[in-house]
Parts: structure tokens; C-alpha cells; sequence
């Protein structure tokens, strides 16, 4: 009895060691390619109190030295901002919406510009039906930042892969249109 289960316990401490000598050690860029590759852009306009009928997001939580017609100082530092935003294929915010990007994001840095990200991508139209599901930190200052596409549903069943962000425009506080690029790993 004692031998068996000592057998039992060195084979099973080969059969570990022998899959962490074939796990990668770190991540392989583009080890392949992705299986679908989508460009999108989203417009977010924030409510500012004069602004009711265009604001496509609103500030809805807010530290206490701050409110929420004006973003926090410093670096808009515990906002907390819901959106329910237009998805263009073009950078034209009056172009025909194929979806809406609805979520949340949270600024939280307080010495650099900085969010972290909680959305979904909801398709209707012609050439999409189905969601698709992101989150991540959003360093703002840098020029493209990844997050991760951690699922879908419809035309985007089990999806999952990265999403690269870039900010394409931006006025003031009030509007910033982002350009994202979908590399999707894994396709059904
Ligand atoms: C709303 O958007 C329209 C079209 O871009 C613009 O003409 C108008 O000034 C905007 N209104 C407000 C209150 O921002
Ligand atoms: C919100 O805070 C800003 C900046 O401190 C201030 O200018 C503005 O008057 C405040 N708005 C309200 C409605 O309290
Ligand atoms: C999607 O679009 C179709 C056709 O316009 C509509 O009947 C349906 O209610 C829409 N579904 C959602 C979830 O918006
Ligand atoms: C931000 O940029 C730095 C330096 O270019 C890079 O190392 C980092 O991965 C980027 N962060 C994200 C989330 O993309």
C-alpha cells in the first residue's frame, strides 16, 4: 500500500514538473495570428450641467472635494463615469452608429492620467449581432494602450483576445473619441 501510493506520488510530481519545462516561461507576441481583426470608434461626450442633450456620460461618482459637473483635479482622481456611447466604423460622430459601447470608467491615479476600464460593445446592425465584453487599465498618456477582450455572446461567442486603444481626438474635458483596434485570439 505505502509503495504504491509513493509510486503514485512520484508520478505525479513528474507528470508536474513535466508540464511547467513545456508551459511558456512569458508571453510570445504574436506567437500567431489573430483569427479576426475589427477597428471601431467610440465618441464620449460628459455631461458638464450644460449639456443634458448631447452628454453620452456622466460623472455618477465623485470625491468628496469634487462634484459632478467637473471632473476632480488632480488628474480627474476618483471619478467614477458611466457611458452609453456611439460606435462609428469611421471617426465621424454623426455617422450611422453600429452599436453602442455602454459601461464604466474609473480614474485611479492620482499622479498621472490614468482609468481603468469595464464596457461592453453591443452590436445591432447588419453586419454584427452580439456583445462583446472588455476590461483593463487605460494609462491614458500612453499613445496605444492594451486591454483585454475577455468574452462575447452572438456573432462574438466566446471571443477573446486584446484590444488596443488610441485616443484620437480630444476637446477640453468634455469630448474624446477612441479608436480601438480588436485582435481576437480566439474565434468559434
Ligand atoms: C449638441 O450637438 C449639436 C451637433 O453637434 C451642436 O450643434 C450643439 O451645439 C450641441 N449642443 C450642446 C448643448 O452641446
Ligand atoms: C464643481 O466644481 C467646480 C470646480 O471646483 C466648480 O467650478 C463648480 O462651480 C462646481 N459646480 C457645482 C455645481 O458645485
Ligand atoms: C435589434 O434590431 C432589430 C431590428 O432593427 C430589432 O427588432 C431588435 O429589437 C434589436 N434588438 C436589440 C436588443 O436592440
Ligand atoms: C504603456 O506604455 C509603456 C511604455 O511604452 C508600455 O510598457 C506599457 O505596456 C503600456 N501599457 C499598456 C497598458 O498598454
Amino acid at each position: 500500500m505505502a509503495t504504491t501510493s509513493m509510486l503514485k506520488a512520484i508520478f505525479l510530481c513528474l507528470l508536474i514538473s513535466a508540464a511547467a519545462a513545456s508551459a511558456p516561461r512569458g508571453r510570445k507576441p504574436h506567437s500567431r495570428p489573430p483569427c479576426q481583426q475589427l477597428v471601431f470608434y467610440f465618441h464620449d461626450i460628459l455631461y458638464n450641467g450644460h449639456n443634458y442633450e448631447n452628454a453620452t456620460s456622466a460623472i455618477i461618482g465623485s470625491p468628496q472635494w469634487a462634484n459632478k459637473t467637473t471632473v476632480a483635479t488632480p488628474f480627474n482622481f476618483g471619478d467614477l463615469v458611466a457611458f452609453d456611447d456611439p460606435i462609428t466604423l469611421d471617426n465621424n460622430l454623426h455617422s450611422r452608429p453600429v452599436g453602442r459601447a455602454q459601461g464604466m470608467y474609473l480614474y485611479d491615479q492620482k499622479s498621472i492620467y490614468g482609468a481603468w476600464l469595464s464596457f461592453s460593445f453591443l452590436f445591432n446592425s447588419t453586419d454584427y449581432v452580439g456583445t462583446l465584453n472588455f476590461a483593463g487599465a487605460d494609462p491614458l498618456m500612453n499613445k496605444t494602450r492594451d486591454i483585454s477582450v475577455i468574452g462575447g455572446t452572438g456573432d462574438f461567442f466566446m471571443a477573446r483576445g486584446v484590444a488596443t486603444l488610441s485616443t484620437d481626438s480630444f476637446e477640453g474635458d468634455v469630448y474624446f473619441r477612441l479608436r480601438v483596434e480588436i485582435n481576437l485570439y480566439e474565434c468559434w
